[in-house]
C-alpha cells in the first residue's frame, strides 16, 4: 500500500510525527540545493536527527549502493527520504530492502530482500520516471543494467511538490518528460497491460501531451504540477504493465554513450511504434493492438501511423532531443553487436510483436 502525502502542510505534519526520529536523506547536490528541497526539509526536520547523503554517480551503481547500505546499517534510520530523479530514488528504494553482508551482490541480483525494510518517502524533483510509485529499481553493475523488483521495493509514501521542479534545466526536463510519455505509450502496448494499466496510461498521456510543450517553453507551478501528476500516472501504469522495446533498447545508449534515459528511449520509440503497427497481425497478445493504436491516433489527432510518427518527430524537435545518431557519436554499424548484446530481454519480451535481438539493427535501418 502506497500513501500519497498531498500538500506540503501534510508533509510537515508527517515529518513532525514522533514515529520518525532518525531520517536518512538520499539526494543529489542539484536535486537538494538548487530545487529548494534543503530549505523545505530543514524547516520540517528541525527537531529531528537526520543525515544527508549526496549521491556521487549519475547512474545508480552497485558500488555506491553498497556504500549507502553500509551507512544505513550504521545509522539505523527509521525513514529514508529520497529527493531527486530516478537515480536517487532507485538507490533509496534498493538500499531500503537490504543489509550489508558478504552475499549482498548475489542477494540483490536474486531479489532476496532482508526481512525488515526501512520505510521510504519519495519526493521527485523531475517529472519523468514515476519511480516514486514503481516496485522496481534500476541498478548498474559493471555497465550492465539490472532490474531489482518486488513489492517491498515500492516506496511507502510519495509527495509531489511542483515548486521543486522549477529549477531544472530544459534538457533534463525534456528527457524526463519524454520518458514519462514513452512509458505511457509503451504501457498501452505491453503484453502485461490490463484495464487498470491502460486507464492509468491513457490518463497520463492526456495530461502529459497537453502540457509538455508549455512546460519546456515556459515552466510554471501549474504546468509543473500537471507534469508531476502525468509522470506519476505513467509510473502507476508501468508498475503493472512494465515497458516494452524502446526501454529495452535504451539502456545500451545510456551506458555506452551517456545518453540521458528519456532521450535514449526517444531514439527508438517511433521505429518500434511503426514496426509493431505494420506487424500487428503477428502479435501474440490478449488485446486488440489496432484498438490501442486507434486510441493514440485519436489523442494525437493523427489519421494514420505516418501522422503519428510525424507527431512524435515534431514533439522531439520541440523538446530539442537530438535524433541524429551520428551527431551523438553513436556508430550503429561499428557498435551494433555491443549495443544489441546489452538489450534487456525481459522488457523486449513484453513487446506485442515478437522481436528477436537480430531483428533490431533491421528495425533501425528500415523504419
Ligand atoms: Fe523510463
Amino acid at each position: 500500500m502506497i500513501n500519497r502525502i498531498n500538500k506540503t502542510s501534510d508533509l510537515k505534519k508527517f515529518l513532525e510525527n514522533k514515529i520518525f526520529q532518525k531520517i536518512l536523506i538520499i539526494s543529489g547536490k542539484n536535486s537538494f540545493y538548487k530545487t529548494g528541497a534543503d530549505n523545505l526539509l530543514s524547516k520540517y526536520l528541525k527537531n529531528k536527527d537526520f543525515f544527508l547523503y549526496l549521491k556521487k554517480g549519475y547512474l545508480p551503481e552497485y558500488t555506491e549502493l553498497k556504500e549507502i547500505i553500509k551507512l544505513k546499517d550504521n545509522y539505523k534510520p527509521d525513514l529514508i527520504i529520497a529527493v531527486g530523479g530516478g537515480c536517487a530514488m532507485d538507490l533509496a528504494k534498493i538500499s531500503s530492502v537490504f543489509n550489508l553482508d558478504k552475499d549482498l551482490k548475489k542477494r540483490v541480483l536474486s531479489n532476496d530482500f532482508s526481512k525488515i525494510k526501512t520505510k521510504v518517502l519519495a519526493i521527485p524533483t523531475t517529472a519523468g520516471s514515476g519511480a516514486e510509485v514503481t516496485s522496481n529499481a534500476v541498478l548498474y553493475i559493471n555497465n550492465l543494467k539490472f532490474s531489482i523488483e518486488g513489492i517491498k521495493v515500492r516506496p511507502d509514501y510519495f509527495c509531489l511538490i511542483p515548486k521543486l521542479l522549477l529549477s531544472s534545466k530544459k534538457l533534463l526536463d525534456a528527457s524526463a518528460g519524454f520518458d514519462a510519455i514513452s512509458q505511457s505509450v509503451e504501457s498501452l502496448f505491453s503484453q502485461k497491460s490490463n484495464n487498470e494499466s491502460v486507464n492509468f496510461a491513457q490518463k497520463a498521456l492526456k495530461i502529459l501531451l497537453k502540457n509538455i510543450n508549455n512546460f519546456i517553453k515556459d515552466k510554471n507551478l501549474i504546468n509543473s504540477y500537471q507534469m508531476a501528476i502525468g509522470a506519476n500516472l505513467s509510473g502507476k501504469a508501468i508498475n503493472i504493465s512494465k515497458t516494452i522495446a524502446p526501454h529495452a533498447l535504451s539502456y545500451s545508449f545510456t551506458t555506452m554513450y551517456g545518453v540521458p534515459h528519456g532521450h535514449a528511449v526517444s531514439l527508438s520509440l517511433n521505429k518500434i511504434l511503426k514496426f509493431n503497427y505494420f506487424n500487428q497481425n503477428e502479435s501474440n497478445c490478449n488485446f486488440n493492438v489496432k484498438k490501442r493504436y486507434d486510441y493514440l491516433f485519436k489523442l494525437t489527432k493523427s489519421k494514420n501511423i505516418n501522422d503519428l510518427d510525424n507527431y512524435f518527430i515534431k514533439l522531439k524537435k520541440n523538446l530539442k532531443l537530438e535524433q541524429n545518431l551520428e551527431k551523438m557519436g553513436i556508430n550503429m554499424k561499428r557498435d551494433s553487436r555491443k549495443i544489441f548484446f546489452n538489450v534487456n530481454q525481459q522488457r523486449l519480451s513484453n513487446n506485442p510483436v515478437k522481436i528477436l535481438k537480430e531483428d533490431i539493427p533491421l528495425i533501425f535501418e528500415r523504419y
